[in-house]
Order: structure tokens, then C-alpha cells, then sequence
């Protein structure tokens, strides 16, 4: 196939290939359809152990449930969680306890540091996703650690 064949990230983004209600966007924390199984860790244990309000960035986050448990799972300890993904079709988040964003990884910026950024099954719908990694790994430098798992790259 030649490249001018390809799709670009905005076509892409607009396709029903990436936009289709069949893909899995409800992973969880822990259990058989979650990020703890997916990453091969629990970020919420992960992130309890700092000593400051923890803060979890999480790309391509489909319905945000994961955060949505992260929230609970933290309880009344403070802690920043915020998903971003193309499409607005997010569970209900309790009160203020994570912020779900509405826009591509393409074009997302975050406005501070996190300490965890975490993608799950996300990068193999974008087309540039060397460019999102590498956008990504320039953000603040108290960005302590990014996960990605992309089990189709890893073969
Ligand atoms: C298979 S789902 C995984 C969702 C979630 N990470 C999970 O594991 O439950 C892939 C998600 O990537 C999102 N996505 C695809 N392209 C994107 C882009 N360019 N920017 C942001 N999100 C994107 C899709 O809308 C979808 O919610």
C-alpha cells in the first residue's frame, strides 16, 4: 500500500473504525476486563504509595470507569484523575473526583504533571502514534512514569 493510500489522523478519527460502539471502553481497575490485568499492576496501589496527592492521566480512556473506580478505590484521599478520549461517551463521574475530556490524543496537551500516564489499548487507533508517544514523553518532567500497552505492537 503506499502512504498516500493511508488515512490521516482526521479522517481516521472520523471513521467508524475508530468511532464504533463495539470496542471495548469498559475496562476496570482490577478483574478479568481491567487495566490491573492489561498493565500487569494496580495503578491505584501504584499511585497510594507516593506521598503526595497522587495524579493519573489516563489516553484514550473509552468510558472513564476506570477512573470512576480509581475515585472510590482512593476514597477520601485527594487525588487528580483525569481521561482523555475522541469520543464523548463517558460513564457519570460522582461529584468532581475525575475529569473527562472530550479530544483527540492527537491534539490533547496536558496543563500539569502527572504521575502516571497510562494508555490502554488506545494507540493502535491513531494514526501517528509515534507522534503521540513522543509528544507525550516531552511533557513536564515530573511525568514519573508512562505506561502503554499495546498488546498487536508487542508480538
Ligand atoms: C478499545 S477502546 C479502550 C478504552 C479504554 N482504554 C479501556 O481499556 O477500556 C479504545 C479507545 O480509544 C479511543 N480513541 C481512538 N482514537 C483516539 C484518539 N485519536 N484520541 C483519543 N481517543 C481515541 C476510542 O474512542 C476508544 O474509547
Amino acid at each position: 500500500m503506499d502512504a498516500d493510500q493511508l488515512l490521516a489522523d482526521a479522517a481516521l478519527e472520523a471513521s467508524p473504525v475508530v468511532a464504533n460502539n463495539a470496542m471495548n471502553r469498559l475496562r476496570g481497575l482490577r478483574g478479568a476486563n481491567s487495566y490491573a490485568k492489561e498493565l500487569g499492576f494496580d495503578p491505584v496501589e501504584l499511585l497510594r504509595a507516593l506521598p503526595s496527592v497522587p495524579s493519573w492521566l489516563d489516553l484514550c480512556c473509552g468510558r472513564g470507569r476506570v477512573l470512576i473506580e480509581a475515585a472510590a478505590a482512593f476514597g477520601e484521599r485527594a487525588a487528580t484523575l483525569v481521561g482523555v478520549d475522541l469520543v464523548e461517551f463517558f460513564d457519570p463521574v460522582p461529584g468532581d473526583r475525575a475529569r473527562l475530556v472530550a479530544e483527540s490524543v492527537t491534539r490533547f496537551a496536558p496543563s500539569r504533571t502527572f504521575d502516571l500516564i497510562a494508555c490502554v489499548h488506545g494507540l493502535h487507533y491513531v494514526g501517528d502514534r509515534l507522534g503521540v508517544l513522543s509528544r507525550s514523553a516531552s511533557w513536564p518532567a515530573s511525568v514519573r512514569s508512562h505506561y502503554v500497552r499495546e498488546p498487536a505492537c508487542a508480538r
